[in-house]
């Protein structure tokens, strides 16, 4: 059977790097009360005049020289954003453009802090139904452009960042062994829509609109919505916990990570963390991690990765992927 085998990753991060103190500085907070209720110290902030396609552009290209690929060997290019650079067209084409592709396809995801899982799952199924062979999964996000710097319970939370990854159809044998994506979950409730949101956009107030979100909602939903996801990704293939050797989590607070491992007895020191030094960079998180832990070495060829993500709508997902 076909797998889509990850054969790069990549990631950028704005130059700028925003900390707790100055933003103590901006609004009513403290290096204290954001480090000990989210764990995070710092975040990256995109220049002026620089969005969210520049970030994906760099991350992508950092993506083909890890994957040792020219631009013309792909034929697809998802991208996770809620951020996109203009209403439309997609900025996935932008990035397309850039790269100078001119065949094949290319489009964006909207799954907010999802996003990356869903356009993960969504190249797979293209890949495995061999409508095309190779494909750029991108997530990329400037959330510093929605935040409203004047509200304390949001705007320390949030930041500018971007990863990609390269998925290539390979022939596998259909067992877990097999390198690539082993399987896929994703789930959405919109019955929640308005308790993480924008309040804007072009069809409702012709604005771009801020963040709003109702912070402790959010948090009760996602231990549980995420637990869920990845009993079910285990299920599905008959793995178990002990047989995880890295879980890439989206990454919106440390308390979300600390409290899915205790739920799922998984090992806190398998959960791969950078909300500490990048915030929460909604679609961008989840494959920022990933390049990370894979270029300091941690992560090795052969061994089982679980990716979570849940995020506005809610929509949520998981997928388990043997590098
Ligand atoms: O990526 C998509 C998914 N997003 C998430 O998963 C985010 C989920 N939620 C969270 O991570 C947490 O709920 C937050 C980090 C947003 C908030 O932590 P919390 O422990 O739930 O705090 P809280 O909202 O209950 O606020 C506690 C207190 C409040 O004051 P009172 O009402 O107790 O007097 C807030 O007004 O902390 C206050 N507060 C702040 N104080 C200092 C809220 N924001 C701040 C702040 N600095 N930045």
């Amino acid at each position: 059977m076909i797998r889509s085998v990850i054969v790069g990753c990549g990631s950028y991060l704005p130059k700028r790097v925003m900390t707790n103190a100055e933003l103590a500085g901006m609004v009513d907070t403290s290096d204290e009360w954001i480090v000990a209720r989210s764990g995070i110290r710092q975040r990256h902030i995109a220049a002026d005049g620089e969005t969210t396609g520049d970030l994906a552009e760099a991350a992508a290209r950092d993506a083909l020289d890890h994957a040792g690929l020219q631009p013309d060997d792909i034929d697809l290019i998802v991208l996770a954003t809620a951020t996109p650079d203009s209403t439309f067209p997609a900025t996935a084409t932008v990035v397309q453009s850039r790269l100078g592709i001119r065949h094949g396809a290319a489009f964006d995801i909207q799954a907010v802090c999802s996003g990356f899982v869903y356009a993960l799952a969504t190249a797979d199924n293209f890949l495995k139904a061999g409508q095309f062979r190779r494909a750029l999964v991108i997530g990329a996000e400037t959330f510093s452009r929605i935040l409203d710097w004047e509200d304390r319970t949001t705007c320390v939370l949030f930041g500018d960042g971007a990863g990609a990854i390269v998925l290539e159809a390979m022939e596998g044998e259909g067992t877990n062994a097999d390198r690539g994506i082993l399987t896929s979950h994703l789930h959405a409730d919109g019955c929640h829509h308005d308790l993480l949101y924008v309040d804007g956009g072009p069809s409702g107030t012709q604005t771009v609109g801020h963040l709003r979100m109702s912070g402790k909602e959010v948090f009760r939903h996602a231990v549980v919505n995420l637990s869920a996801v990845i009993n079910e990704a285990l299920d599905a293939t008959g793995l178990h916990a002990d047989d995880i050797d890295w879980v890439i989590p989206h990454q919106a607070n440390k308390r979300i990570l600390d409290g899915t491992a205790r739920k799922l007895k998984l090992d806190p020191s398998k959960v791969v963390v950078t909300v500490d030094r990048h915030g929460n960079t909604s679609a961008a998180s989840v494959p920022l991690a990933l390049t990370e832990a894979v270029r300091d070495g941690r992560i090795q060829r052969g061994q089982l990765l679980l990716l979570e993500a849940m995020g506005g709508g809610f929509t949520w997902g998981s997928a388990l992927v043997r590098w």
